[in-house]
């Protein structure tokens, strides 16, 4: 597909993903990047570089995905959709009939009004959470779907809408299962912070970092740029349907992940070690490394930042914007 002097509307573009996202396709050379964003997480300050960019606006109209009519107004002259609006895990945790409406529901929502409106493909954010705990290392995208929590429990109900969208109505989608995604934009301070900025704060307030269980516990941690530049790559590709894991394949630990932090940023912290709350030991994912090979050869994506580059960016990126030292 081409996105030169394409209409693209981004669904969740002023997040930390959508806003690199909406970045990329004004690169790109895209016609008109529409942002759609209830700002419920999103933030100005991430799409402002952006927005001085004439081709990029956000939707006048509002930017709720529970509301149907306003959706299908912002989709009308539209080429393609990218939907990464969605309540994270731990809100999803907290607020279950809320990640209904707005995971569920919400994409559902989407995929009726993609259809309404002749929209050529949409690009699904999807998660690694539909796997759960893994069974095989590295998972490749016909693991079983695990996962016992909501979150992924919406993200498993949204791959499912959008293949039967694709078998019902032949819309073009492509469901992108993101493994743990950090990087600049990323909100620093909320309580429902990933695993690098809560140790980044820590490590700046010249606190011990804490690690739950013995920190061998591993992931799959990919730089933001990279993620909207897998979403580029769905887009342009002839694949007109799939789901497709995005990563590195490379398996970090947490204690590998936190001593490369302490090396950056020159520090001789200890680091504290404390036992998994019940909750957490029963929950908690412990092992998630995707394979990369199927984006590779059906979407054309591989990773190009590796964990040490992109800690440095963000740790970069934090320092101008007053967050870290
Ligand atoms: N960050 C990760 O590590 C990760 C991993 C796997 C999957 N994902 C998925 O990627 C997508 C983007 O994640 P992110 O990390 O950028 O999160 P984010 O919270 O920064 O972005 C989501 C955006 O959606 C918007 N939004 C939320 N509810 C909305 C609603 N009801 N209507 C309209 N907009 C709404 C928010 O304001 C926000 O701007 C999500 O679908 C998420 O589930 C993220």
């Amino acid at each position: 597909m081409q996105i030169r002097g394409k209409n693209i509307l981004v669904i969740g573009g002023a997040g930390f993903i959508g806003s690199f996202v909406v970045a990329e396709l004004l690169k790109e050379g895209a016609g008109k990047v529409i942002i759609y964003d209830n700002f419920a997480r999103g933030k100005h300050e991430n799409i402002a570089e952006s927005l001085k960019d004439e081709r990029c606006t956000i939707f006048p109209l509002g930017g709720e995905v529970r509301d149907t009519d306003v959706l299908d107004e912002a989709m009308k002259g539209v080429d393609y959709v990218f939907h990464l609006a969605a309540m994270w895990l731990l809100h999803c945790k907290d607020f279950p009939r809320t990640a209904f409406d707005v995971n569920i529901a919400g994409t559902f929502n989407v995929l009726e009004a993609c259809v309404r409106n002749n929209i050529k493909k949409l690009i699904y954010s999807s998660s690694a959470s539909v796997y759960g705990d893994a069974v095989e290392v590295p998972m490749s995208e016909e693991h079983p779907f695990n996962n016992k929590n909501f979150y992924g429990a919406t993200k498993i109900a949204g791959e499912a809408m959008c293949t039967a969208y694709n078998d019902r109505y032949g819309l073009s989608v492509i469901g992108l299962r993101y493994m743990n995604v950090y990087g600049p934009g990323q909100d620093q301070h909320a309580v429902y912070s990933g695993v690098v900025p809560i140790m980044l704060n820590k490590i700046d307030a010249n606190e011990s970092p804490t690690i739950n269980g013995d920190g061998s516990q591993a992931y799959d941690f990919i730089y933001v740029e990279d993620v909207a530049k897998s979403n580029v790559a769905a887009l342009k590709s002839d694949t007109k349907f799939g789901y497709y894991n995005v990563g590195t394949g490379v398996q970090t630990t947490i204690k590998t992940l936190c001593d490369t932090i302490l090396k950056l940023k020159s520090s001789a912290l200890k680091v504290n070690y404390k036992p998994y709350s019940a909750d957490d030991a029963r929950a908690l994912v412990k092992n998630r490394i995707g394979s990369t090979q199927k984006a590779e050869s059906e979407i054309g994506f591989k990773y190009q930042y590796g964990l040490e580059e992109g800690l440095m960016r963000l740790i970069e990126w934090r320092k101008k914007a007053g967050i870290g030292k």
